[in-house]
């Protein structure tokens, strides 16, 4: 039997278990999909796992998708440009390191039909995720991409990465088309961003996050008539594409498979 993980930590509430154990069932694949909480010292001894083929493939999530990096043999482009892996494999005799936070995002753009095309972006955050959301908003041609993290050195070092971001204090909120929640607040449903978006209307306001389905900063966004989307088609987008990379079709994106994650 095949055996597949996510790795990460904390790890408990991750639905990437129950997604891909859903294609595998219903593809009637010989393999089971489980999550592991590591600490930084299991990083090594898991890639290992893979070498020797007990494990053939690893989702990886928050906080070791760039710490992962230095244990892998190879990386794809993406994940290159973005220092960010969150899907590993085995080709031949290289581990390989591969990145579809890219291209989940992207797919999930595309879905609302949202055009990113010379739009100007604010993320919010500058965790694990938004090197990915930068690099798609990029491809997809945004004009103008601003950055503001609490802590404002993180997001200066993702200036070493896309030198044509623009880095703003935490609290600035110029004018954007898009805003973006990257950071980890709202997923505890009482958790506000406390930054004042009353002004504006007619926006779009995408929310990584979709557990709970609706944060505090869509509710807001709302009521003020903007635009909104939780994060829930990019989780299962990344899902979709780290499948077809593992087992080489495309696995089924219906309405059981959304009412999987469904939590509204
Ligand atoms: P990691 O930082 O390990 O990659 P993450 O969940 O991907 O983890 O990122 C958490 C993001 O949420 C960070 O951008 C963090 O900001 P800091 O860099 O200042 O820590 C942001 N964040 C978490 N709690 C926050 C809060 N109360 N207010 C504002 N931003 C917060």
């Amino acid at each position: 039997m095949k055996k597949y993980l996510v790795i990460g930590n904390p790890i408990e509430h991750s639905l990437s278990p129950i997604l891909h154990n859903h294609w595998i069932k219903i593809n009637n694949i010989n393999a089971i999909y489980e999550k592991k909480k590591l600490q930084d010292d299991d990083l090594k001894n898991i890639i290992s796992d893979i070498r020797e083929k007990k494990i053939q493939g690893i989702n990886v999530t928050v906080p070791f998708k760039n710490k992962i990096i230095k244990y892998l043999d190879e990386l794809s482009e993406e994940s290159e440009t973005t220092q960010s892996v969150n899907t590993i494999f085995l080709k031949g005799d290289k581990i390989i390191g591969h990145n579809t936070d890219i291209g989940g995002f992207e797919l999930s753009i595309k879905n609302l039909n949202l055009n990113l095309n010379n739009k100007k972006i604010l993320i919010l955050g500058a965790g694990g995720v938004v090197p990915s959301i930068i690099l798609s908003s990029k491809k997809l041609k945004a004009s103008k991409i601003m950055i503001s993290n609490r802590t404002k050195e993180k997001a200066d070092k993702l200036k070493s990465l896309f030198q044509d971001i623009i880095i703003l204090d935490w609290g600035e909120v110029p004018e954007f088309d898009v805003i973006i929640n990257a950071t980890s607040v709202g997923l505890n449903s009482d958790e506000n961003l406390e930054i004042d978006f009353s002004r504006f209307s007619n926006k779009f306001f995408y929310d990584v996050i979709y557990n709970p389905a609706e944060t505090n900063f869509l509710k807001l966004a709302k009521r003020f008539g903007n635009k909104t989307s939780n994060g829930r088609m990019m989780f299962i987008y990344q899902a979709f594409l780290a499948f077809k990379k593992w087992h080489n079709f495309e696995p089924q994106i219906n309405n059981d498979i959304i009412k999987l994650l469904k939590n509204d």
